[in-house]
């Protein structure tokens, strides 16, 4: 299996091959887990070769402790990887291989999205993501990349990012992976203790309550079912339950029977920010 830290031996290697040979690109920041493997899954399926990136991207978190603390498992990573496949390559470059010295965001536009949920309660996120995907994108020119659905929201500006600006990459979105208890697998979750990562099987059973509940009611009533029901477990501190519009992330006011409505949540236990979603069909 091959591994690349350096963007222009990978360039290099990546033209080298024959230019009918698809490449799936699957990016991570690593810590991997089941929900990372069927993204890889998905992509050897389907292309000829595919890169994984493993690189914690500095300028997409905007609290400095949560990027101290993000776990680093690059040895373990490798196992995994190289158990799985010998046609998947690894790209783990260093901040400064990436940045040169300029570790800033650009500032993109995703017509609106970027402004919901996870862009509120985490300024320059998306600005974050937006760049390094594009530094990545640019680099390895991969025919799709694969993303997962636990971060929904996520995924929806990875595809506006392409398209507003004219990024020729086909954009796949993959199911959640859950951990048998139901809580959606997540790097996060290595920081959890334990006991915490058993309590945390209560996001997914209350989103799936809100779901059934929502089918006959309104989405405000729903939301205060959410928040009442995380009342009652005091080591959980919900950030938001919302109710939004699959396509435009826009919080859903009154129903209306041509929209997908998708819940999406945001939770801290043991100071550990997790995020979920769930579909309301
Ligand atoms: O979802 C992630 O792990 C990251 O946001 C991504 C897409 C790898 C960009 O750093």
């Amino acid at each position: 299996m091959n591994i690349f830290t350096k963007k222009n031996e990978l360039k290099t290697y990546l033209n080298s091959l024959s230019k009918s040979k698809k490449i799936g690109f699957v990016p991570t920041m690593g810590a991997l887990h089941q929900g990372h493997l069927s993204l890889l899954s998905e992509s050897l399926k389907n292309n000829d070769l595919t890169v994984l990136s493993i690189f914690v991207n500095p300028t997409q978190f905007n609290n400095s402790e949560d990027l101290e603390k993000y776990p680093r498992t690059l040895e373990k990573d490798i196992d995994l990887v190289k158990k799985l496949s010998k046609d998947i390559l690894i790209f783990s470059p260093s901040i400064e291989e990436i940045y040169e010295g300029n570790t800033t965001s650009n500032s993109y536009h995703y017509d609106g999205l970027e402004n919901q949920m996870e862009g509120k309660q985490r300024p320059g996120h998306f600005d974050g993501v937006g760049t390094i995907l594009t530094k990545l994108f640019t680099i390895i020119q991969p025919y799709q990349a694969y993303f997962g659905e636990k971060d929904f929201q996520q995924l929806q500006i990875v595809k506006k990012l392409v398209k507003n600006y004219n990024i020729p990459v086909i954009i796949n979105g993959c199911p959640i992976h859950r951990e048998t208890n139901g809580l959606a697998m997540s790097s996060r979750n290595e920081r959890l203790s334990k006991e915490a990562r058993e309590e945390a099987a209560i996001i997914f059973k209350i989103l799936n309550e809100a779901r059934i509940f929502f089918q006959n009611h309104s989405s405000t009533e729903t939301i205060t079912l959410v928040e009442n029901e995380f009342s009652k477990h005091s080591n959980f501190k919900l950030e938001y339950f919302e109710i939004a519009d699959e396509e435009t992330l826009s919080p859903c006011i009154t129903k209306e029977d041509n929209k997908e409505y998708r819940g999406f949540i945001a939770v801290f236990i043991e100071d550990i920010r997790l995020i979920d979603n769930i579909s309301m069909k």
